[in-house]
């Protein structure tokens, strides 16, 4: 398997993956028929991107060469203004609204079961670990991605926002919490066992994992809108903006 790296040229890329050529050319910094033996440092370099946005653009691609079972069909033929809108309001209001009421069931239940079972002290540490994560989280997005994607539509250039004026430093931040969650929900699915209900769990436990598992399920759908759908979108609308400037 080839070794990405930012001195990789376009031509290996055709040559390896598909997937990571057409996700090359979703970015908007390499176009059809130009010379394929530039590196990716080189076109990251004309259009001031970090390499190692497009590089973990590239391998999320190779990831997911095999299809995907994560349905966001609902984001189909919406702009980016739009997909923040149906991330803000469907995903970030769910977890602000979810994220204290699944603290409290999960203290109530290691008051009541944890003398029995160590993991649900560990549950419930995990737990106040990724909310804490994950509100500020939200917010970096709301305060810094969110507004420089909605300026690009609108005007057509990005005001600076507490992460400058370029959406690559915001994005970098972003994929990495979300590579940190993924393994966070990992596991928590694992000192769960998967969500499997015990036969002596109450019905307050039996509620912590009806909502943890709703929590694991709406943080996979939130984080592939943003990874798949959201942030390839803004590289791309970023490249288009400044190549017509
Ligand atoms: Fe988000
Ligand atoms: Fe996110």
């Amino acid at each position: 398997m080839l070794e990405l790296s930012s001195n990789t040229r376009v031509s290996e890329l055709q040559d390896e993956s598909p997937a990571m050529m057409e996700a090359l050319l979703s970015t908007g910094i390499f176009r059809q028929g130009a010379d394929p033996d530039v590196t990716i440092d080189e076109l990251c370099m004309d259009f001031g991107l970090s390499p190692i946005i497009i590089l973990r653009t590239l391998l999320q691609a190779r990831e997911t060469e095999a299809p995907s079972d994560i349905d966001v069909s609902e984001l189909d033929g919406l702009t980016l203004t739009q997909v923040v809108e149906n991330i803000e309001s469907v995903h970030h209001a769910y977890l602000r609204e979810t994220l204290p009421l699944i603290s409290q069931l999960i203290l109530q239940v290691v008051s009541a079961h944890g003398a029995n079972d160590a993991r649900l002290a560990d549950t419930h540490e995990l737990f106040e670990k990724i909310s804490a994560t994950l509100e500020d989280h939200l917010l970096h997005e709301e305060e810094a991605l969110f507004p420089m994607v909605r300026d690009m539509e609108s005007v057509g250039t990005i005001s600076p926002t507490r992460c400058g004026d370029a959406i690559g430093g915001p994005i970098a931040c972003m994929e990495n919490d979300h590579e940190t969650m993924q393994e966070e929900l990992a596991r928590l699915r694992e000192l769960t066992d998967d969500y499997a209900v015990p036969k002596h769990a109450c019905t307050t436990y039996r509620r912590m994992l009806e909502q943890l598992s709703k929590f694991n399920q709406d943080m996979i759908v939130h984080i592939h809108k943003e990874d798949k759908v959201l942030f390839p979108g803004a590289i791309k609308a970023q490249a288009a903006l400044r190549k017509s400037s």
